[in-house]
C-alpha cells in the first residue's frame, strides 16, 4: 500500500478591498449577475462573473425551476455561456458571490461539487489553471488559484 495524498490551500483575505482594483471590479461584476438569479425556491442568488482572456466578461446567475433539478447553479450558467458564446477562449478568473434572502452571508461560499466538476473539464482543456475568488454577500474573499484547489483527484477525459 503506498498512501496518495493531497494537500491544497487557499487564500483568505478579510475584505475585497484587500485585492487589486481588476478583481473588485470582477466580484461588482458577479453581485450584478447575482441580481439576475432566477431563485424563487430558495431565495438563495448566486452571480458569478469570468474574466477570459481576450478581456471579455461573461456573467452567470442560478436559474431555478419547479422541477428542482432542472435549475442550474450561477457558475456552471456562466462556464457554459462562455464555451457557447467564446469557443476556445480561455477562462483566466472567475468571481462568485452569493446572497441569502434569509439570513446574511458574511463567508465564503464554496461552489458545489457538480460546478467544480463542469468548472475543471474547462481548466483541463485549456491547459491553464482558472483563479477563483469566492465570497458571500460581503466579509471574507476566499481565492483558490486553480479548480483543482478545490478538487483533486480528478476525473476528466484522461479517465476515459
Ligand atoms: N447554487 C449556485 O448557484 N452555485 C453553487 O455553487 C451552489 C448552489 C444555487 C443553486 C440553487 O439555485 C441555490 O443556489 C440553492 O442551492
Amino acid at each position: 500500500m503506498k498512501p496518495l495524498t493531497f494537500t491544497s490551500s487557499l487564500e483568505v483575505y478579510d475584505s475585497l478591498g484587500e485585492l487589486p482594483e481588476d478583481i473588485q471590479d470582477l466580484m461588482k461584476e458577479a453581485f450584478k449577475a447575482r441580481d439576475t438569479a432566477y431563485a424563487p425556491y430558495s431565495k438563495f442568488n448566486v452571480g458569478a462573473a469570468i474574466l477570459l482572456e481576450n478581456g471579455e466578461t461573461v456573467i452567470g446567475s442560478n436559474q431555478e425551476n419547479a422541477s428542482y433539478p432542472s435549475g442550474l447553479c450561477a457558475e456552471r450558467t456562466a462556464f457554459y455561456f462562455a464555451g457557447a458564446k467564446h469557443p476556445g477562449v480561455k477562462m483566466q478568473k472567475v468571481a462568485i458571490s452569493a446572497k441569502s434572502h434569509q439570513r446574511a452571508m458574511e463567508n465564503p461560499v464554496p461552489p458545489c461539487g457538480a460546478c467544480r466538476q463542469a468548472m475543471v473539464e474547462y481548466e483541463v482543456k485549456q491547459n491553464a489553471p482558472i483563479v477563483l475568488y469566492f465570497m458571500g454577500e460581503t466579509g471574507k474573499v476566499a481565492k483558490a488559484k486553480s479548480v483543482q484547489d478545490l478538487l483533486p483527484f480528478i476525473f476528466d477525459s484522461s479517465c476515459l
